[in-house]
């Protein structure tokens, strides 16, 4: 058992209703606006928003700002070989730069990529490069009342149809998303992973992992797949990750930073294209446009993501926050993910129709309500497509203790009493974009 002691505090208050009211308003009904002084209990996202380690401080200090052959890197450089098991590192400032530097080398113009499920800034990359994002999630994966050990998984019968269709030419990458984000935080199995290794040689494709989550996935393992019941959850990350020929990572979830993410590969030549881009769009590939301190402070997060006591504290916590809000009958997406519960919006409103955004109406209700903020992944987030209204509450790693998540779960069942009064939301403004028109949108009250 692990636990945390403060060394430092920083102090956070609850706005009052009529406050909440007139940011909400301030804010175009879309939480992205928010000031977070406004906030008390920030569930936006997990992504570099948790607390550092006392030796991620300490390793900040001794960060190396050189300019070319940064000692920090070198740290890195180690810590992706032993906890990941790749010798090649591309550093980029965060996950979405690491996808430009890798899918930008990768991908081209009227090419097709397979992913279980793909984040938004995961297909907007794809998009821009002119290709077609497909997702392949299995049959229960947007099915938030279907019990199943690894929901995360990719389907490779699904990816098997879209190679049949458009032909394996243009299928030059197949992506897997570990924990899979867009479907509610689900893992994915070692097994599976192996399946998509075997797919990829067939089609000869490039295996890619999004391994934003992997340590989280990795516990996962642990728990549910019966060939790893007695193995760590370092070992596991070492067998799963190397199956792929590359990983894509940002460090502000699984390397438990604020700032940074990389690309990983032991392919020379798939390296040296990366590197190439990299200097062009991130900054010289000993800092990839982080600062040399926050490249050291990942490379102790890296290794802290696979402690075993560190990764089951995280993702029971996350079970901790479902089961408060299981009692209190917010219908969710279950079983809980490794990094946030997904509440059912759909359910919860039942008198909206999906077209009302009843996934952001939820959002902005939590709002109002306690100052919590969420984030929606339904159909504002993810236009055209025909996913579950699923709102996320993302607990940031080591922050919050359980009188937050208490305070969530009282809100939660207070927005629940008086469903009936709440009202859809239509779109006032958006940008040219629309993957990521969630960011920025404005929306307002339908009102008749
Ligand atoms: N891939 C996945 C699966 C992600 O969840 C994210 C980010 C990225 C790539 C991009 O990484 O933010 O460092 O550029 N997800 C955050 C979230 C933003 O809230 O889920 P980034």
């Amino acid at each position: 058992m692990v636990g945390y002691k403060s060394k430092l505090v920083e102090q956070i208050r609850l706005p009052s209703r009529a406050q909440r009211e007139r940011a909400l308003e301030e804010a175009g009904y879309n939480v992205f606006n928010l000031p977070s002084d406004d906030v008390f209990v920030d569930l936006l996202t997990d992504s570099g928003t948790g607390a550092m380690s006392d030796e991620q401080w300490a390793a900040l200090i001794r960060g190396d700002e050189s300019y070319a052959g940064s000692r920090s890197f070198e740290e890195l450089e180690s810590a992706v070989e032993e906890v990941m098991g790749f010798e090649r590192v591309v550093p980029a400032h965060q996950g979405r730069g690491a996808e430009n530097v890798l899918y930008g080398t990768l991908v081209s113009e009227g090419d097709v990529v397979p992913n279980n499920t793909h984040f938004d800034t995961t297909r907007a990359h794809i998009a821009n490069q002119g290709a077609e994002p497909v997702d392949c999630p299995v049959d229960d994966a947007t099915d938030p009342d279907a019990e199943g050990p690894f929901k995360g998984n990719f389907s490779i019968e699904r990816a098997r149809a879209v190679v049949d269709e458009y032909g394996a030419e243009r299928v030059p990458v197949v992506v897997q998303t570990i924990t899979n984000n867009s479907t509610a935080g689900q893992p994915v199995s070692v097994e599976n992973t192996r399946r998509v290794r075997e797919f990829a040689d067939e089609i000869g494709a490039t295996f890619v992992i999004d391994a934003c989550r992997f340590a989280e996935n990795a516990y996962f393992v642990t728990q549910r797949e019966a060939e790893f019941s007695d193995v760590s959850v370092a070992a596991v990350a070492r067998e799963q990750l190397p199956l792929a020929d590359a990983l894509v990572m940002s460090g502000k979830k699984d390397a438990l930073s604020n700032a940074g993410g990389f690309v990983a590969t032991d392919d020379e030549r798939l390296y040296e294209r990366c590197k190439q881009r990299a200097i062009l769009y991130e900054g010289f590939p000993t800092y990839g446009g982080m600062a040399g301190r926050d490249v050291a402070a990942m490379a102790v997060g890296l290794r802290e993501a696979v402690d075993e006591a560190y990764v089951a504290d995280r993702v029971e916590q996350i079970q901790e926050l479902a089961s408060m809000l299981e009692s209190v009958g917010v219908p969710m997406y279950t079983p809980a993910g490794g990094h946030a519960v997904y509440l059912d919006a759909g359910a919860l409103f039942s008198h909206l129709d999906p077209e009302q955004f009843p996934g952001q109406a939820l959002v902005c209700e939590l709002y109002r309500e306690g100052g919590v903020r969420g984030v929606e992944l339904g159909r504002f987030a993810f236009p055209g497509t025909d996913r579950p209204e699923l709102v996320r509450l993302a607990v940031p790693r080591r922050m919050y203790h359980r009188e937050h998540l208490e305070h969530v779960a009282e809100t939660a069942a207070a927005v629940l009493e008086r469903r009936e009064e709440v009202s859809g939301l239509e779109i006032v403004s958006e940008p040219e974009m629309e993957e990521i028109r969630h960011f920025t949108a404005t929306l307002e009250p339908i009102t008749s």
